[in-house]
C-alpha cells in the first residue's frame, strides 16, 4: 500500500474540501500551516478548494460533484474539513452530505484509516480522564473504511411493512489487507520502541461476519508476521479497556462501524475530539482528515479547534507528500504551542481557531 509520491520536481497538488460547519474554519488553519511547510522545504504548492457535503449539494445540488470527485482522483494528496448538518437531515440518502463523504472515501480506494490516539503532556490534566488511567498511552486504531455495515447490501427502508435493513459484510480480501497494513504498522512501531502488538476487534461471539474477520487475521498473522504480538478483543470489552486501561493498547485494527465508534470514544483520552487526525490511506492519493464532525453548535464563531486538522496535514506531510521532516516540525509545533498554555474552548481556553493557526505558524518559524 502507498499513496502516489510526487515527483522531487514536482509541483504538490493538494485538494482542499472545506466542506460544512467547522470545516472551513479548521482547513484555513490547517492550509496556512501546509502552505509553509511546503514552502520551507523548497517546494512548489498547488491548492485547490472544492465543494462536498452539504455545502457541495447546495451550490451543485450532489454532495460530491464530478469536478470535485475527478480532482481528488488527480492530486497527491486531499485535505477534507468535515461535513453535515441538521438543515440537510431531511434530505434523501443519496443527497446528504454524508454520503459525499462515503463516496469520496470509495472513489479513492482509501480502504485503511489511521488514527493515532496522541495524548499531549501539556493537557493531561485537562483530559476528563484521570491522570494515573492515561499513563504509557500510545496507540494507532487502523479502521477498515470501505466495507463492513457502511456499505453493505442489501441495504433499505421498507415503510410499507415498517422495516429497515443493513447488510454486515466482508470478504476475506478485505480484511486481510487493512491488517496488513496494521501488522505492517505494529512492526514498524516496534522498531521505535514500540509494543509491537496489534489487538484485533471484533464481535465474534454474535457475528459470522466476525468470526470471519478474526480466522482471517489469525492466519495472516501466523504466516506472514509472527513476530507481532496478536490479541483478540470483543468490542464491548475492548470499549471498556479503552477508557480503564488505553496503555496496553498499540495498533488496534476493527471493522469499519467499530471503528467509527471506538475513535469517538479514544478521542476522550486525549481531552478533545479536536485534537485527533486521521489518514485515510489506499493505493491512490491519501485523504485526511479531523475525527470530529462538523459541530454545527459551534460552526461560524470562530472557536473551533484547528488541532486535529494541523496535524491531519503533518500525516499527510509524512505519508503523500515525502516531508517526513516537515512533517516533525508540525508536530513539535503543536507541541509546543499548546506547552506554552494556549487552549482553544473546547480544552477550556479562548484562543480562536485563526489565532491557533497563526502560533503553530509562528512556533515553525521559531524552529
Ligand atoms: C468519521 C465520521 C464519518 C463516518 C461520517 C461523517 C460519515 O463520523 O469520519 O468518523 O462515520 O465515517
Ligand atoms: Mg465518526
Amino acid at each position: 500500500m502507498s499513496s502516489q509520491s510526487p515527483n522531487p520536481n514536482e509541483s504538490l497538488r493538494i485538494v482542499s474540501l472545506p466542506g460544512d460547519g467547522v470545516g472551513p474554519e479548521v482547513t484555513r488553519a490547517a492550509v496556512q500551516v501546509l502552505e509553509a511547510c511546503v514552502k520551507a522545504a523548497g517546494k512548489s504548492l498547488e491548492i485547490i478548494e472544492l465543494p462536498i457535503g452539504g455545502a457541495a449539494y447546495d451550490s451543485d445540488g450532489d454532495p460530491l460533484p464530478e469536478r470535485t470527485e475527478s480532482a481528488c482522483k488527480q492530486a497527491h494528496a486531499v485535505l477534507l474539513g468535515a461535513v453535515g448538518g441538521p438543515q440537510y437531515d431531511s434530505l434523501t440518502p443519496d443527497k446528504r452530505p454524508e454520503k459525499g463523504l462515503l463516496r469520496l472515501r470509495k472513489a479513492l480506494g482509501v480502504f485503511a484509516n489511521l488514527r493515532p490516539v496522541k495524548i499531549y503532556p501539556s493537557l493531561v490534566d485537562r483530559a476528563p480522564i484521570k491522570a494515573e488511567y492515561l499513563r504509557g498511552t500510545d496507540m494507532v486504531v487502523v479502521r477498515e473504511l470501505l466495507g463492513g455495515i457502511y456499505f453493505g447490501e442489501p441495504r433499505g427502508w421498507d415503510r410499507e411493512v415498517g422495516k429497515a435493513f443493513n447488510t454486515m459484510i466482508y470478504s476475506e480480501a478485505e480484511v486481510r489487507r487493512v491488517a496488513r497494513v496494521a501488522f505492517e504498522l505494529a512492526r514498524a512501531r516496534g522498531e521505535a520502541g514500540g509494543k509491537k502488538h496489534v489487538t484485533s476487534v471484533d464481535k465474534a461471539n454474535v457475528l459470522e461476519v466476525s468470526r470471519l474477520w478474526r480466522e482471517v487475521v489469525t492466519e495472516l498473522q501466523k504466516s506472514d508476521y509472527p513476530d507481532v504480538a496478536l490479541a483478540h478483543q470483543y468490542v464491548d470489552s475492548a470499549a471498556m479497556d479503552l477508557i480503564k486501561n488505553p496503555g496496553r493498547f498499540d495498533v488496534v485494527v476493527t471493522g469499519n462501524m467499530f471503528g467509527d465508534i471506538l475513535t469517538d470514544e479514544a478521542a476522550v483520552l486525549s481531552g478533545s475530539i479536536g485534537l485527533l487526525s486521521s489518514a485515510s490511506l489506499g493505493d491512490g492519493p491519501g485523504l485526511y482528515e479531523p475525527i470530529h464532525g462538523s459541530a454545527p453548535d459551534i460552526a461560524g464563531k470562530g472557536i473551533a479547534n484547528p488541532i486535529g486538522t494541523i496535524a491531519s496535514v503533518a500525516a499527510m506531510l509524512q505519508s503523500s507528500l515525502g516531508l517526513a521532516d516537515q512533517s516533525k516540525r508540525v508536530e513539535a509545533a503543536i507541541d509546543s504551542v499548546l506547552q506554552a498554555g494556549h487552549f482553544t474552548a473546547d480544552l477550556g481556553g479562548d484562543i480562536t481557531t485563526q489565532k491557533m493557526g497563526d502560533l503553530i505558524c509562528q512556533a515553525l518559524e521559531a524552529q
